[in-house]
């Protein structure tokens, strides 16, 4: 049987799925959890890093980059801090979709509508574009058009999670911004459904070489943020998913009384606002919002890592960060690749301001 000690660590597979089978097993891990806790030093663990990236990356180039957008997030989360949710969804979102190119920011043009444009990124919110604009603006005069909006996106993300209680982590740096926006019809395959089942997670997760731990853990981050009706309106009409503790529907059914209502409501009902484990002591509950949500304590592959979340925050933390700096590194453009835009919205050759050097990629703004 592995210790308790053996599963916390955040490596692949390091949690066995039938491992917390019993109470006393449950105990022996809580326990653990604590003990861990107060001997740690917080220093997380990372996967490998993809050649071109670095956590170092823009030392030279850009020193004050990380306390630039620091600053700049604390004022802003200071007057809302929703839009902190809003950050950590559109970094997902560009991440799942064709890499983490920052392809997610670009406006349609008359090549035809952009990836903002498909139907699951219609809901990210028009702050969380704002912020990442607003945040280059300030990085350019500082430093030059040297920092990828892609990395600008990554840092935002990092920051949205810490500024609201969760963990403090490093975030590989060195991506090029992508040169394209994705069709609608890659967006809706890369991209799960909230009516999804699990398996359908899985398939989506293992496409790009996500674990189901890493399924799990980063469906954490519905911790915080938003959802509007449409999303799980399908779990109240015409009848009402079993699955759902009936006390939770009946509010459901206040904020979203018919079907096509555009009202919203929180996602983690404990604690909306603070990033912590108590989405997973939701779906314990029967209180999670999604079936996405709801399905992974349903599941037998996934019901594990459920209860080992909600039990310790401090393994969920752990996890988080292994599987986000994997997410933020899937399909990235380094090196030559891609280039470096002006303006996160607009490719640079749908920009007649600037000027530009042989290549047309790295030359500088005159
Ligand atoms: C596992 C599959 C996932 C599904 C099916 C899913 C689906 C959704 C849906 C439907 C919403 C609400 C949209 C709305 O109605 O406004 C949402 C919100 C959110 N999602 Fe996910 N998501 C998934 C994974 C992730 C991941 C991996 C992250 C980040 C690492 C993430 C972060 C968020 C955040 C922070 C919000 C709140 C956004 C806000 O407040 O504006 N989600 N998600």
């Amino acid at each position: 049987m592995k210790t308790a000690a053996s599963i916390l660590r955040p490596e692949p597979g390091t949690i066995s799925p039938t491992a917390p089978a019993s109470m006393a097993y449950n105990f022996l891990f809580l326990l653990s959890c604590i003990a861990v806790v107060s001997s740690s030093s917080h220093a997380y663990v990372y996967p490998p890093l993809v050649e071109g990236l670095s956590f170092t990356f823009y030392k030279s180039t850009c020193p004050d980059l990380e306390s630039i957008v620091r600053s700049y997030l604390k004022q802003l989360f200071q007057s809302d801090i929703s839009v902190a949710s809003g950050l950590l969804r559109l970094h997902f979102h560009d991440c799942f979709v064709q890499g983490c190119d920052g392809s997610i920011l670009l406006d349609g043009s008359f090549g035809g509508p952009s990836e903002k444009d498909a139907p699951p990124n219609l809901t990210l919110r028009p702050a969380a574009f704002k912020a990442i604009d607003e945040l280059q603006t300030l990085i350019t005069q500082a430093c030059g058009p040297v920092v990828s909006c892609a990395d600008i996106a990554a840092l935002a993300a990092r920051d949205s999670v810490r500024s609201t209680g969760g963990p403090k982590y490093k975030v590989p740096l060195g991506r090029r911004d992508g040169l394209s926006y994705a069709t609608e019809e890659d967006v809706l395959s890369f991209l799960p459904s909230p009516t999804s089942n699990v398996t359908a997670l899985i398939d989506v997760f293992t496409e790009l070489d996500l674990t189901i731990k890493d399924l799990v853990t980063l469906s954490g981050a519905h911790t915080i943020g938003i959802a509007h009706c449409s999303s799980f309106e399908d779990r109240l009409f015409p009848t009402q998913d079993s699955t759902l503790d009936p006390i939770f529907a009946e509010k459901l059914y206040l904020t979203c009384p018919a079907l096509n209502s555009t009202n919203t409501t929180v996602i983690d009902i404990r604690t909306p606002n603070t990033f912590d484990n108590k989405y997973f002591v939701d779906l314990l509950h029967r209180e999670g919002l999604f079936t996405s949500d709801q399905g992974l304590y349903d599941d037998s592959r996934t019901k594990p890592f459920v209860i080992v979340f909600a039990l310790c925050q401090r393994m969920f933390f752990e996890n988080f960060v292994y599987s986000m700096t994997k997410m933020g590194q899937l399909s990235v453009l380094t090196g030559s690749q891609g280039d470096i835009r002006r303006n996160c919205s607009a490719l640079n050759s749908n920009l007649s301001w600037y000027a530009v050097d042989g290549d047309g990629h790295d030359g500088k703004v005159f």
